[in-house]
């Protein structure tokens, strides 16, 4: 095998190809030192809308609602705001949406053009539910919600919207009067300006002889083009300057703010990506929260600054309620955070204000109001989606790294883990395996026969994935480029040419993926005759999709570039969410629309659960890299993006063989399971580091491979509910305010609940078993513990705490072979733990793995359960149909008692006398062979 890293690359391109960021980082290059560089990227104050939205200080709103101008229809309530200082008006709409959700969306009244309402993200347009009006006064108006009596209350003077149920108030909008909207103007300084200015008031006095209705319409429309004169311009507002690129807005400023104030709540959650804490911090003392999709080079932890993906989705809790908030805006935004709870013990109400501001666009906010955190996942999923249901396989363990140099290399990987007895599903070939980073194309040196090696892989029942990154080398002898081009699919610079940047190829144009037939175009390209050298049994790999520039303004695209008649600053963010979108939709035409894509992509916006998984970027071989992986999953998890995972060793600098070990552990309890290296790290498969610790990775991928079944299932759950399979606590025990903060600790569904080790050295961690009713069971001892405790757990390097809950019923599949595919139709062992009450409950959910007949009922879905000493399967789909070869063969029960006779009653009214073991000192009792399909009924009884 191939130990060499190769020449060029990230780093070498960084360092030596591009001007204008050469000294910053050849510094960091050459030092080695690992920190983000933090000149590359804006803070706020370097940020000409974030500085004037944040300079705004709280206090009246200049805004008042006209209520004459108040039109209420079934479920759509419309009226004007209006700004006392600049006289311009904006339209509020207000709708009622089903499943408890508000939906306010404010714009301008007239703009000079359309701004822009961001497509494609709402599954559909959402429905409605009927607003009826309580009440109506000159101070304001009160509308009926509907459920629970919820009301809206809509003040005039100055405006506001209060959300109440009953006499408290859930949510308030301007409350502290942050709305701020930059109206479209006419630059002052220029000839169009002076004409429109005259005309206007030419226009205006025509009209004026000819009515005293007029008049007054003329002195109106006077005293607003007065006030709007009087708008002073200020710096950055027409264009704006950082580093060395400006950044020219003929649009001049257009952002739009508003505030939002959440009494009682002192814990919110949400809006990722950022390498922070699960639980939002307040911004009081540094910059807000940014969500602007960027490739931050050597990520910092712990703070608010943007990352590779962005949804503006913000969670709040407290032990009564949660309640959410999606700011469906494309742009460059921002999330301040503040909260009165600073001084505990205080008696004032807690309070936690929040604050959003995009670039541009206009305010549509969605209120998403529980009541329970269940609730709120599933009123995001109906406006949003659900995470795509994954291919089993893309639940398994991913072997990756940049580099798998050329076909030799993947046979002795591949070959190195049969040897080793480890099972892996896919293998990973990053940037390198193309010509000259031409995706969709192979190096013929490295790769000359692609679809042997493919074919070698299928003959295992194991998979591949290619990376297909969304810039394209300009070259004119590159098919892809000359058909985009000649298509007048790229995206466009401020002047109408192809815009380009700099990337891995070098120079490198953007299509346009905004374009639905640029997409269309762009999935056609996975059919199997046009990426040559493919298989069904070769995946997709979305990178740099911010998209990643390398000689852009902060390592992205130009704001004024063009898509289209709107400019790339309005849907920054949505730019990687298209990528992963179209390239989704090729890999299933290729299949003629039968097999389930799997696509994995870097940035991501609201929606981006629709197309795949994502992963949270290049992260560092560091203890504190491994610790933040699970709040930013937990995060992503929260906003919909259940199929999200860190790359486990860490993708900079190289691991320490107990860090590695540490990071599979963790890696194997979170959703997307996936090892990768920067091509500068040694070489790190599960074997390079002494049999000890190859022994210990092979057990915890093994582990992983045995619990498939359950994480199969917990993704068809996702699929339809939109709750999140990697959860934090307080998700299942909303009332305990012990768990609201726990980022250490997760459960995966409702029924597993894992402590990694991500401290070096440990001896032992405390883990929160939540519930005071509940009793969880240590999966490897059957240990039983009472729930509602912190309990001590001593570790040695074998130990990954991990606990069943008592009450539910998991099954795995203990046969571990060379991959997921292998074990199909391998037997099934359940894992009954009881309850306190001696009952447990649990899934089970098969399919084919891969195609989408499960959308046509082909799947077996079974309850299990077990009461009054009956264990027994039922038919949860009755008018599904799907057969399977697979039994039970064992069931474990955890926290039993012995019986003398255990009968099985098959489908078929047979009766037979199953053997067991009952292993007192723990409570286990090994019901052994039954030996039943798993897709009939059944029925043990335990006397
Ligand atoms: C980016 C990706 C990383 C990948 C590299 C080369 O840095 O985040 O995962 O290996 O590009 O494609």
């Amino acid at each position: 095998m191939r130990t060499g890293t190769q020449p060029g690359g990230r780093l070498s391109i960084e360092c030596f190809g591009m001007a204008p960021i050469l000294t910053l980082w050849l510094a960091v290059c050459l030092s080695g030192a690992l920190a983000v560089e933090r000149a590359n990227f804006k803070t706020c104050d370097q940020s000409a809308f974030c500085k004037r939205q944040r300079a705004l200080n709280p206090g009246e709103s200049p805004y008042r609602a006209l209520l004459e101008t108040m039109e209420l229809t079934n479920s759509r309530l419309t009226l004007q705001l209006k700004n006392d200082k600049n006289k311009v008006r904006l339209l509020l709409e207000l709708y009622r949406l089903q499943g408890n959700i508000t939906r306010v969306k404010i714009n301008e009244l007239k703009p000079l053009k359309p701004r822009y309402e961001v497509p494609d993200v709402l599954i559909r347009e959402p429905p409605t539910e009927p607003l009826s009006l309580l009440s109506q006064d000159e101070n304001g108006v009160v509308l009926s919600l509907g459920a629970e009596s919820q009301r809206v209350i809509v003040s005039a003077l100055p405006f506001r919207l209060d959300i109440m149920e009953g006499r408290d108030v859930l949510l308030s909008l301007n409350s502290r009067g942050l709305l701020a909207f930059e109206h479209l103007r006419i630059r002052k300084d220029t000839f169009s300006y002076l004409i429109t200015g005259t005309l206007a008031s030419v226009w205006n006095n025509v009209k004026s002889v000819f009515s005293r209705q007029a008049d007054r319409e003329t002195e109106e429309a006077n005293l607003e083009d007065e006030a709007m004169l009087d708008e002073k311009d200020e710096e950055g507002m027409w264009d704006e300057t950082f580093k060395s690129f400006t950044d020219t807005k003929p649009n001049g400023p257009t952002a739009v703010g508003l505030d939002f104030s959440l009494p009682g709540v002192e814990h919110v959650y949400g809006i990722p990506e950022h390498a922070d804490s699960l639980r939002l911090k307040t911004t009081d003392n540094g910059d807000p929260y940014r969500l602007y999709n960027l490739d931050v080079f050597q990520y910092e932890l712990d703070n608010p600054m943007a990352l590779y993906g962005s949804v503006p989705v913000m969670l709040a809790h407290n032990a009564q309620r949660t309640t959410g908030m999606f700011w469906l805006n494309a742009a460059e935004t921002w999330v301040d955070i503040s909260s009165n709870t600073a001084g505990k013990g205080s008696s004032e109400t807690p309070q936690t204000d929040v604050r959003w501001f995009s670039e541009s666009g206009i305010i549509d906010v969605f209120i998403m109001l529980g009541p329970t955190p269940k609730d709120v996942f599933s009123q995001y999923a109906s406006l949003t989606g659900t995470q795509a249901f994954p291919p089993l396989a893309a639940l398994a363990y991913h072997q990756c790294r940049w580099n798998y140099n050329d076909q030799e290399d993947v046979q002795s990987v591949d070959a190195g883990f049969d040897e080793h007895d480890i099972p892996y599903d896919f293998i990973w070939l990053d940037i390198e395996h193309t010509d000259g980073k031409r995706y969709f194309t192979w190096d013929t040196n490295k790769f000359p026969t692609p679809k042997e090696m493919l074919q070698g892989l299928m003959d295992k029942k194991r998979k591949m994935v290619t990376i297909v990154d969304p810039h394209i080398k300009v070259d004119s002898s590159y098919k892809i480029h000359n058909e985009i081009k000649s298509q007048g699919f790229y995206t466009k610079n401020k002047d109408g040419g192809d815009y380009e940047g700099w990337c891995w190829p070098g120079s490198a144009g953007y299509p346009d993926f905004t374009r639905e037939d640029m997409r269309a175009w762009w999935a056609s390209m996975f059919a199997y005759d046009q990426y040559e050298g493919t298989m069904e049994n070769l995946y997709t790999w979305n990178d740099m999709n911010e998209p990643s520039i390398f000689n852009g303004p902060e390592i992205t695209m130009h704001k004024d570039s063009k898509h289209g008649e709107w400019e790339h600053r309005d849907l920054h963010n949505l730019y990687g969410f298209y990528v992963q979108k179209a390239t989704a939709e090729g890999l299933i035409q290729r299949s003629g629309g039968v097999e389930r894509p799997f696509v994995l992509a870097r940035a991501f916006f609201a929606g981006s659960q629709r197309y795949g998984a994502v992963w949270t970027g290049d992260n560092a071989a560091e203890w504190s890299h491994l610790k933040i992986s699970i709040p930013m999953c937990l995060s992503m998890g929260l906003v919909g993006i259940a199929f999200c995972g860190a790359d486990v060793g860490g993708f900079f600098k190289s691991p320490s063989s107990e860090l590695l070990v540490r990071w599979y552990q963790t890696g194997a309890y979170q959703p997307f399971f996936r090892a990768h290296a920067h091509m500068d790290t040694t070489r790190r498969e599960p074997w390079l580091f002494g049999p000890e610790n190859t022994a210990l990775i092979r057990e915890v991928v093994r582990q992983r491979y045995s619990l498939l079944p359950y994480w199969y299932q917990q993704f068809y759950h996702t699929y339809h509910t939109g709750h999140p399979v990697m959860r934090p606590l307080w998700v299942e025990y909303p009332q305990d305010p012990a768990t609201y903060t726990l980022e250490d600790e997760f459960l995966i569904g409702r029924d597993l609940l894992v402590h990694p080790v991500t401290e070096e050295g440990a001896t032992g961690v405390t883990a929160y078993l939540p519930g005071k009713e509940e009793v969880w069971f240590d999966i490897h001892t059957f240990q039983k513990h009472n729930g509602g405790q912190n309990l001590y757990i001593p570790v040695t390097m074998s130990s990954i705490p991990v606990f069943q809950r008592g009450g539910s019923i998991i099954p795995r599949k203990l046969r571990v072979r060379r991959s997921s595919s292998c074990m199909e139709h391998d037997p099934y062992t359940l894992y009954v733990a009881l309850s306190h009450q001696r009952a447990a409950e649990g899934e089970l959910y098969i399919d084919d793995g891969h195609t989408f007949n499960f959308e046509k009922r082909e799947f077996i879905h079974r309850r299990l359960s077990f009461a009054n000493n009956n264990l027994s399967s039922v038919n949860l789909a009755p008018a599904a149909h799907f057969s399977t070869l697979s039994t039970i063969e064992r069931i474990v029960m955890v926290g039993a008692t012995r019986p003398t006779k255990a009968t099985l009653k098959t489908a078929d009214g047979q009766m037979s006398q199953l053997e067991f073991d009952f292993d007192a000192s723990m409570s286990v009792l090994t019901l052994r062979k039954p030996g039943m399909n798993a897709g009939t009924d059944w029925t043990v009884m335990l006397q």
